[in-house]
């Protein structure tokens, strides 16, 4: 039995033709992908509206609400468009922090979630590293693994971004303190295993993972320490003693700036070798990610990045990417590390949001830890959560989505930089050329643009002091970003 929606459908047709070359004229004429997404957007009361309004009270009564956004009607909820309890309805360029990548009830996705594999899955939930089903291996190469980054094959699978760090990390010092003892025959010594239980060293080692300025990584115990985006985040939480080096800040736009940025990147590039060859605390692994998102959406070059990937081989540090919001096609290409090019892969890439599941990427065998039991909880990520990763790839690449987001989001940064030429005082250091929808830019009344947007029917989101972030969902197009564009100018208008 299905448990589809009369008249919710996906178009059936394969692709879209237009979409998969990359152009900045309009493609009014494009099909949408979902045939019953609204025309625009509908905003009938105040938003929040008098039912959101009760409904966030009553909430309140049993759950904090001061970070509340909206409460959302989820059933009324399609493609784009996020629905709330007062019958408005807004074009979602937030997309839940970033992570829904094929839009809100996707059929396929329904279908998925009642397919009798599913429902194995949920009902019979699996501790993973004990009793994983004889299907774990297909749905991971079926799903999580198609996609892999270039170079690594295997996968650990996790809870959440912040979970998929903390992992990555312990990876990372196994593997270190493994290659110290002598490799992975070489046995504990009594002293080890008796200091770790006192959490001291040499069994719990002074280790560290660098990490940068403005960087966010999660707000786990491990991954905070890695986090530097903002205080209140950090606050009261016993921190380890990690090193962080500063991120590039770059100077927009990037063509007439291009020497001074390329002295910024090598400045901080020195720093980071610097830093790993004298900090106090032995550096196991450089954290990044590709766009520090929660910090600002800063960007750096790929020669930075390429010269990152040179130290840390250099130094016999292990190099990790974050690609927790950059990944799953949101930057015009699968991973955003693939923008960069690199000789060498990284050792590890890590992985949530738009996958819906979580974990990280490797390839060398010797991540993983020589004995049992060193990488392990009751759960290791959900099957029932692969499930839907493999559906929503399914999605990816049936629509070529990956395509429509480069397509779309060259589109989209043509008009915002035709907005900031009008605009200059509202649309400055305008980045993310060529990066997919993955856009933003700094507006001193970023906070009274947001705000204002929900009100001519926008849901967009903030990143940093004064970033205005563009997360749309892979399914984001032309005629989504041209609603958009004018949106914006009517919010600039009121300001
Ligand atoms: C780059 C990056 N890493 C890690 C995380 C943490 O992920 P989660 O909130 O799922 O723990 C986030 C969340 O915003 C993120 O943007």
């Amino acid at each position: 039995m299905s448990a589809l929606r009369p008249g919710l459908k996906l178009r059936s047709f394969a692709r879209l033709p237009a979409a998969r070359t990359i152009s900045t004229t309009p493609l009014r004429a494009a099909q949408p992908y979902f045939s019953n997404e609204p025309s625009g957007p509908t905003v009938s009361t105040a938003i929040p509206g008098p039912n959101n309004k009760k409904a966030a009270a009553e909430l309140n009564e049993v759950f904090d609400v001061r970070s509340l956004n909206m409460l959302t009607d989820y059933t009324k909820s399609i493609g784009n468009y996020i629905s709330d309890l007062d019958g408005n309805t807004l074009l979602d360029v937030y997309a839940q922090i970033a992570s829904i990548p094929v839009g809100y009830n996707n059929p396929h996705l329904e279908k998925v979630a009642t397919s009798p594999e599913m429902i194995t899955s949920l009902i019979n939930r699996p501790a993973l590293g004990n009793f994983p089903s004889a299907e774990w291996a297909n749905i991971l190469k079926t799903g999580v693994l198609k996609v892999a980054p270039k170079g690594l094959n295997q996968v650990y699978t996790a809870m959440a971004g912040s979970d998929a760090n903390e992992i990555a990390y312990k990876a990372a010092f196994m593997y270190r303190r493994q290659l110290e003892r002598g490799g992975p025959e070489a046995d504990f010594s009594e002293q080890e295993l008796e200091s770790t239980m006192v959490n001291q060293q040499p069994g719990s080692p002074q280790l560290s993972i660098l990490s940068f300025k403005s960087a966010f990584h999660g707000r786990l115990f491990g991954s905070l320490s890695t986090t530097r985006s903002k205080a209140i985040h950090k606050l009261d939480i016993p921190a380890f003693d990690w090193p962080q080096a500063t991120f590039p800040s770059l100077k927009y736009p990037l063509e007439e700036h291009a020497q001074e940025n390329a002295q910024e990147e090598q400045r901080c590039l020195q720093e980071v070798e610097r830093l790993i060859k004298e900090y106090h605390n032995p550096v196991a692994a450089v954290m990044v990610e590709p766009i520090q998102s929660e910090g600002g959406d800063n960007h750096a070059s790929p020669a930075f990045f390429q010269g990152l990937r040179d130290i840390t081989k250099r130094t016999n540090v292990l190099f990790i990417v974050d690609e927790v919001q950059t990944g799953v096609g949101a930057t015009g290409k699968f991973w955003a590390h693939d923008h960069w090019n690199l000789d060498t892969p990284p050792d590890m890439v890590t992985f949530s949001k738009k996958a819906q599941t979580a974990g990280y990427y490797y390839g060398n065998p010797a991540l993983r830890p020589n004995k049992p039991y060193r990488q392990f909880n009751t759960w290791m990520g959900d099957p029932s959560r692969a499930l839907i990763f493999r559906g929503i790839i399914e999605e990816i690449e049936r629509l070529g989505l990956v395509e429509n987001t480069a397509a779309t989001g060259a589109y989209l940064y043509a008009g915002l930089e035709r907005l900031s030429k009008q605009y200059p005082q509202h649309f400055q250091n305008l980045r993310g050329k060529g990066q997919g929808t993955f856009i933003a830019w700094d507006s001193p009344k970023r906070d009274e643009i947001l705000a204002k947007a929900k009100n001519v029917g926008v849901n967009i989101g903030g990143s940093g002091q004064s970033a205005v972030r563009l997360r749309p969902m892979l399914i984001f197009q032309n005629h989504h970003a041209d609603i958009l564009l004018e949106r914006l100018e009517q919010v600039i208008k009121m300001l």
